[in-house]
């Protein structure tokens, strides 16, 4: 206790998709879901307990948080000082390296980051298994975040036994995701709200339950066979089933605009062109495109000329949890 302790995590992006709660309290899926971790993007949370607070006090990019970011941050910290037995109050400063509530998973890094750092500066010395359950508890993506790699988030039951595991964490495939920012802004429906109303509102959410179950075998599957085309085709499927939910819920909303359909027609062309790009998308309006080494420059020079402004990152398999 009263030592500083920094954890870096880094984003996950779902190949299958995780979208609804069965227990949104303990914050259990409906589905199980598979990702891959990114060296691009992530958070390091630093976290100090200090008996001299009488809050928690939250810094994010070098900004005093004071909304609902810090309520569900000294909600999570609420959960480990329980763990732990204690109650003092603690300084947390984290940096996301990348944009905030803009679909590129940050609630997963920073979550995983703030699990890891406020649980070790707790006096915790928890597994990954242990760890990825805490994360879980922030938000559901997070729980990935603790493994590099390709991840699998299973379901579960209860706190027990949702959480995630690695499923290749030293990743032998050729794979990328090459991100496409056109727009950085923060979304208006979070994640949570989003995926609470397509389970209540959806028809489709059944077909989603059953359909995503499928999506991950023969994922895992192609994982095994190192088998990037149907990694690409199998992504690209569960990410517009996914989307399809909020376009089928009442009242219907969706996380793309303009940019991510003629992102998506541009993948499309590539593909017509013999080229390897599938897209996935997550809450919020820019695309992902998974892809292989060679194809980088025929796809960035693609994305270039119809879109000067586009900002574009290039992501390969990244780390799981460390302490700096
Ligand atoms: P994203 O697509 O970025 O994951 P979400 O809607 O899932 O968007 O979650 C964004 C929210 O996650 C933020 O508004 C904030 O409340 C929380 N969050 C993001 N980064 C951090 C962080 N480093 N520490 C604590 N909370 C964070
Ligand atoms: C579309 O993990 O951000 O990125 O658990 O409510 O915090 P909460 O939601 P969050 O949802 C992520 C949704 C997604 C798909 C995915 O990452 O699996
Ligand atoms: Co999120």
């Amino acid at each position: 206790m009263n030592t500083p302790i920094t954890a870096r995590a880094h984003t996950n992006i779902a190949l299958i998709k995780y979208w609804g709660k069965k227990n949104a309290e303990l914050i259990i899926p409906t589905t199980s879901s598979l990702s891959l971790t990114l060296d691009q993007f992530y958070t390091d949370t630093t976290v100090v307990f200090d008996e001299q607070l009488t809050h928690d006090e939250l810094s994010l990019n070098d900004t005093l948080i004071t909304d609902n970011t810090l309520t569900k941050t000294t909600a999570f910290l609420d959960l480990v000082r329980q763990m732990a037995g204690i109650d003092t109050f603690a300084r947390i400063n984290s940096i996301n390296h990348v944009p905030t509530a803009a679909g590129l998973a940050s609630s997963a890094s920073g979550f995983a980051a703030l699990a890891a750092a406020s649980s070790k500066a707790a006096g915790l010395d928890l597994d990954r298994q242990a760890l990825s359950r805490l994360a879980r508890r922030g938000s559901g993506s997070a729980s990935r975040s603790i493994f590099g790699g390709f991840a699998e988030w299973v379901a579960g039951e209860d706190d027990f036994t949702s959480y995630a595991h690695p499923i290749q964490e030293n990743v032998t495939m050729d794979i990328q995701m090459l991100t496409v920012v056109l727009d950085g802004s923060q979304k208006k429906i979070g994640s949570r709200q989003g995926m609470q109303h397509a389970i209540a509102t959806s028809p489709f959410y059944n077909t989603w339950v059953a359909e995503s179950a499928v999506d991950l075998v023969a994922m895992k599957q192609a994982i095994a066979n190192n088998d990037f085309q149907t990694l690409g085709e199998l992504a690209e499927h569960n990410a517009l089933q996914m989307h399809s939910l909020n376009f089928t819920a009442k009242p219907a909303f969706t996380y793309f605009n303009g940019y991510t359909l003629s992102i998506l027609n541009l993948v499309q062309d590539l593909r017509r062109q013999g080229i390897q790009a599938y897209a996935t998308m997550d809450a919020g309006p820019n695309v992902k495109i998974i892809s292989q080494s060679d194809a980088t420059q025929v796809i960035c020079a693609a994305i270039k000329n119809n879109f000067p402004n586009a900002g574009i990152e290039v992501a390969k398999p990244g780390p799981g949890i460390s302490y700096l």
